[in-house]
């Protein structure tokens, strides 16, 4: 539940055309209403927040830490996925993911760090958490019928 309602707030705050306003505004006051509204839990809601590192909420639970690493890595899949001669999650490889990590051009927009905070913070090796959240996001496609 965390991992779906993580960006709650999307639509609704500063779009990102103007970064700095978005970022302050994520994940702050306006999804702590929203989530209080369908009585969320309040260690969850700190869950969801401590995910933008500019509400300064530290990750304090493996839960938080998972949310801020798997948050990372889900986007940079999915653009993995994007240059794949059919654009198939289902085509990537653990190791075409890992090689893209060096490069700084392609999905720069995706901090590296935070992906990486799975071995600093969660203490999985980077080629296991990629596995990990590469054959859930297939295993979760497959059972939805969704090609990308
Ligand atoms: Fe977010």
């Amino acid at each position: 539940m965390c991992g779906l309602l993580h960006d709650i707030d999307y639509e609704q705050i500063t779009g990102k055309e103007n970064m700095d306003a978005h970022m302050k505004e994520h994940c702050g006051e306006l999804t702590k209403k929203f989530l209080k509204e369908i009585d969320f839990p309040a260690d969850l809601i700190r869950v969801i927040q401590s995910h933008n590192e500019v509400q300064n909420i530290p990750r304090d639970s493996r839960l938080a830490k998972a949310l801020f690493a798997v948050d990372g890595l889900t986007g940079f899949i999915v653009a993995v996925s994007k240059i794949m001669p059919d654009k198939q999650i289902s085509s990537v490889k653990v190791e075409s993911v890992i090689k893209r990590f060096k490069e700084k051009r392609f999905a720069a927009a995706v901090n590296r760090e935070h992906i990486l905070s799975c071995e600093t913070e969660l203490g999985i090796p980077k080629e296991r958490f990629v596995e990990m959240v590469l054959e859930s996001m297939k295993d979760l496609r497959f059972k939805n019928n969704i090609n990308n």
